[in-house]
């Protein structure tokens, strides 16, 4: 007999997002319509590579010193220096005083969990360390952060009355959340709500976490898909670090360049200032040179490499800054339009929160007969806490989707 059995091994469920790609995939109806992925798709609904993406990868075709060979253990020297400036600003006192760790990673996902791995393994105390994610969140922080041996807790964020920020009640829990909690926060285009909150709320965000001694740890995946701006998306991240917090960043490129399956990422690791400031972000840099080498040895090169050529070269940036403006203020476009499509069908319900959101995602507040019959009777697939990815509609389908989202809630109010 084995070692696994039927019996030792128990059947885990699908991931939902996964399951839905899939039951979309299988779909043959001629007018499906996919808003779950949260990846960018053009005016056809196709996916989009970025033109600047293309013409890094020109270069490196064209370089002869392109290889295939293994990056270091941290990753890619001249990407993880842009990355680096990129979010944290090219002026940031921190960067100069040497006290920012960065480690290349597996995109995002990556990204979080080599912190949430660093952290559960050196946070000081002998409890079992505790993180607070917003309610609701991106699925798979529950999954990351239970791997790695956190106690999970929620914190209010999304207020279905209002259909915006609960600031209140999220600022209530973080106060009376054990002191030294991790807490995480998305920099900017909250996924699943669409909601940031506003640099005051950012700034009472601060003073409660610094009152607890929390540990921010920022989860960055959509810089410029909030505002177009990769600097003004980068607002809640560098206040943070100016009020002199220890705090990580998990960086993902996968929106932001169009990059997804290549998984490039960035994990930094800012340490507080102080005298022992840099000393603790070269130890911090060694325990997490251990982890990497165990996990993955040393991350992609290809992605990185394509990050690199755009984030150095001046020509390169800027057009990737106006090719970020056509991604966002596409989205933006959309929004206003099903916004105004709804109200002017006199569709039931108040709109006006689809042009207060911004980035990717719209928290649509339907309920889960309305999205089941989305599904079943005109198949447009959305995640069950009614999430739309808004990069998912154009003027080929959203005719379409305003007259199913119009006949469901009038069917099932
Ligand atoms: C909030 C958030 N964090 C992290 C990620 C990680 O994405 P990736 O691993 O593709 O960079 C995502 C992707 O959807 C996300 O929405």
């Amino acid at each position: 007999m084995g070692s696994f059995t039927l019996a030792t091994v128990p059947v885990a469920t699908e991931d939902p997002l996964y399951r839905l790609m899939r039951e979309y995939r299988e779909d043959s109806h001629e007018k499906k319509i996919d808003l779950g992925i949260g990846a960018y798709r053009d005016e056809d609904g196709k996916p989009w590579v970025l033109p600047v993406v293309k013409r890094a990868e020109d270069l490196l075709r064209e370089n002869p010193q392109s290889n295939h060979e293994y990056l270091p253990i941290r990753g890619l020297d001249t990407f993880l220096s842009a990355a680096q400036r990129l979010m944290l600003g090219i002026e940031s006192k921190a960067i100069c005083d040497n006290r920012v760790c960065s480690f290349q990673t597996v995109s995002g996902t990556g990204a979080v969990h080599l912190g949430a791995t660093f952290i559960s393994r050196f946070h000081s105390g002998n409890v079992q360390p505790t993180v607070f994610i917003s309610d609701p969140t991106w699925p798979n922080h529950h999954q990351i952060f239970t791997q790695t041996g956190f106690v999970v807790e929620k914190y209010p964020y999304y207020s279905a009355t209002s259909k915006g920020l609960n600031v209140e009640d999220m600022l209530q829990c973080l106060r009376t959340a054990p002191r030294g909690s991790t807490v995480i926060l998305q920099g900017c285009a909250h996924n699943p709500t669409g909601i940031d909150p506003s640099q005051e709320e950012w700034k009472r965000i601060t003073e409660v976490v610094r009152e607890r001694e929390h540990f921010p740890f920022f989860d960055c995946a959509y810089q410029g898909f909030a505002s177009g701006d990769l600097e003004q998306d980068a607002w809640a991240c560098r206040y943070f670090i100016e009020q002199g917090f220890e705090c990580c960043i998990a960086q993902s490129f996968a929106k932001n360049l169009g990059l997804y399956g290549e998984r490039v990422g960035a994990f930094h690791f800012i340490c507080a200032p102080g005298s022992d400031a840099s000393e603790l972000a070269e130890r911090i840099g060694s325990q997490l040179a251990i982890m990497q080498r165990a996990e993955i040895s040393n991350p992609p090169a290809y992605g990185a490499q394509i990050a690199s050529a755009v984030l150095n070269d001046n020509e390169l940036f800027s057009q990737w800054q106006s090719e970020l403006k056509i991604m966002s203020g596409r989205l933006t476009g959309i929004r206003q339009e099903i916004k105004s499509q709804l109200e002017v069908r006199g569709t039931p319900g108040n709109w006006g929160f689809l042009s207060t959101q911004v980035g990717m995602f719209s928290y649509t507040g339907l309920s889960r007969r309305q999205i089941l019959e989305l599904k079943e009777k005109w198949h447009i697939y959305m995640t069950e806490n009614g999430r739309i990815s808004v990069a998912g509609l154009n003027p080929g389908n959203l005719q379409y989707f305003i007259d199913a989202v119009d006949d469901v809630l009038r069917a099932l109010p």
